[in-house]
């Protein structure tokens, strides 16, 4: 049976990318397998974070897992911190990966450019996530394209320790959308779209209001040829437009190129502004409801007792393995 777990960092709004690249995934991979999702406080911190909001983002990053279609009766929905193991095995994760390998990571290369201070954790992030996976023996790990890389490090941790202290982890497989692992920006469809992003037309916030949806949508670049089609190369704006409504109304991009053959860029982008918020409305109803309910905090209660069995268990095995004693 598949065993799969994959996190997100409660750091701030989540975009449509976020939900299109992970979040619709684990709701379709619940009936599949163990699920574990987790919000990573432990990696957002990375970056400096105001207590307060770093507490409200994590308690509304779970009620938009729950508002995403996450059922806890299936699935186990965590906060990485409540589960100590994390960060414990992240420390022997650190001691496992080579300071070569973490220097190779685009993402720590892009987080840090330029910044005056960098914490030695944003360095060492990825033997973290590396932990969060093989703590479960996740077999499969649903993300975005942009994680490609810190999922590639992981298998060779696993694998290293494997060959020096024999087999002890499962070696995860990542499972990225063909379609969809890597929604772009709306002001240039050349970088992803991201949250971090100063420019807020260059995102939909998976909390914007119907409005600034239409908004975004109607200004965001197009190419130069008034076509509807899809082609990543010469038109990369519209290509993106054209993901993002396939999978806000589980269309394929093929059925939408022939109904918007001959039809011109406004028409189109109002359909595809309609789209997203015909998807996102309801999802913000229902994390109202969460946001506001104590069963929310019941949930991540549960769901960390849970994660903890397990947890507790392979820490017991992984540190016998390395020659750390039990305290008795
Ligand atoms: P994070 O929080 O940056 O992003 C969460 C998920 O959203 C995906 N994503 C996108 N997908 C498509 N298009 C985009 N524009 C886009 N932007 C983001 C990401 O690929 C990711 O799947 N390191 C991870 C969190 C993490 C994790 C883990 C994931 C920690 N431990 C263990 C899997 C397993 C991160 O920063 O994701």
């Amino acid at each position: 049976k598949k065993k799969i777990f994959s996190g997100i960092q409660p750091s701030g709004l989540l975009t449509l990318g976020n939900y299109i690249g992970a979040m619709k995934q684990f709701v379709e991979l619940q009936d599949e397998g163990d699920c574990i999702f987790c919000v990573v406080d432990l990696h957002a911190i990375t970056v400096p974070q105001e207590p307060e909001l770093l507490r409200q983002n994590v308690r509304s990053l779970a009620a938009m897992f729950l508002a995403a279609g996450i059922d806890p009766q299936k699935a186990t929905l965590m906060v990485q911190s409540h589960v100590k193991e994390h960060a414990e095995l992240g420390w022997l994760m650190q001691c496992t990966a080579y300071m070569g390998e973490l220097e190779r990571m685009t993402q720590f290369k892009d987080k840090s450019e330029g910044k005056a201070a960098v914490n030695a954790s944003l360095f060492t992030y990825p033997a973290l996530m590396a932990a969060d996976i093989l703590l479960y023996d996740a077999t499969h790990v649903p993300v975005g394209d942009d994680q490609k890389q810190h999922l590639e490090l992981t298998r060779d941790l696993a694998q290293r320790f494997n060959g020096r202290f024999g087999e002890t982890f499962t070696i995860p497989e990542p499972i990225i959308p063909k379609v969809g692992g890597r929604i772009m920006s709306l002001d240039d469809p050349s970088k992803k779209m991201s949250k971090s992003n100063p420019n807020e037309g260059s995102f939909i916030s998976l909390l914007d209001e119907p409005k600034k949806i239409v908004r975004k949508v109607k200004r965001a670049v197009t190419d130069s040829e008034n076509q509807i089609r899809f082609d990543e190369q010469e038109k990369p704006a519209i290509s993106n437009l054209l993901t993002i409504y396939a999978l806000a109304s589980n269309q394929t991009i093929e059925q939408l190129e022939s109904q918007y053959d001959g039809i011109g860029y406004g028409a189109f982008k109002s359909d595809v502004a309609d789209a997203v918020v015909s998807l996102l409305e309801p999802m913000q109803q229902r994390y109202q409801e969460w946001i506001e309910s104590d069963e929310l905090d019941r949930v991540l209660l549960a769901g960390a007792e849970k994660a903890a069995e397990y947890a507790e268990q392979k820490m017991i095995e992984v540190k016998q393995r390395m020659g750390l004693i039990p305290r008795e």
